[in-house]
């Protein structure tokens, strides 16, 4: 069979490219063990008073640990504001009750989506004062652009009566 020699350029340069990619994969998977992001766990989402998300809040659990049950609904966060020291690791443990939404904090490297069922779970140290804002990135309704809330890192330094202040609003 005769092949046109640039056809066969062509064949040997797009064999080299797929084979990069299928390579880069294999790596990725095999040494540097990516995989997809999975749920830490699951809840019946009509049924969240049996689960750690009755209460949705901050709780801390050492020095400079602390844990966020919250839940996403249309079109809110439950807390829609947190208070955490300067330089704390927050664990977010995030379900939605009832559709598909997002959970990103700006300025931040967490980037999640929240399914009903699923336990979405990330954690951040928040190096930085200022106030962030929490986002709903997710298209999820015509409330889609009010679902925000905010996370305020303060030095506890610098404002002692915040020392031990952990607040949490719904
Ligand atoms: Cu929830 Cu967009």
């Amino acid at each position: 069979m005769h092949i046109d020699k640039r056809e066969q350029l062509w064949i040997i340069i797009s064999t080299i490219t797929l084979s990069a990619f299928f390579a880069a994969l294999l790596i990725g998977a095999v040494v540097f063990g990516v995989r997809l992001p999975e749920p830490d766990g699951f809840v019946n989402p009509s049924a969240l008073h049996n689960t750690p998300f009755a209460e949705p809040g901050i709780v801390q659990v050492g020095e400079n640990d602390y844990e966020v049950y919250m839940t996403a609904r249309m079109w809110a966060f439950t807390p829609s504001q947190i208070s955490v020291p300067l330089d704390s690791n927050v664990t977010f443990y995030i379900t939605s009750s009832d559709i598909t939404h997002g959970y990103m904090i700006e300025h931040h490297n967490i980037n999640i989506e929240l399914v009903p069922g699923h336990v979405a779970k990330a954690s951040v140290t928040f190096d930085g004062l200022g106030e962030f804002a929490m986002l709903c990135h997710e298209y999820c309704g015509r409330g889609h652009h009010l679902m925000w809330g905010t996370i305020t890192v303060f030095d506890p330094e610098a404002e002692p009566e915040n020392e031990t202040a952990m607040t949490t609003q719904e």
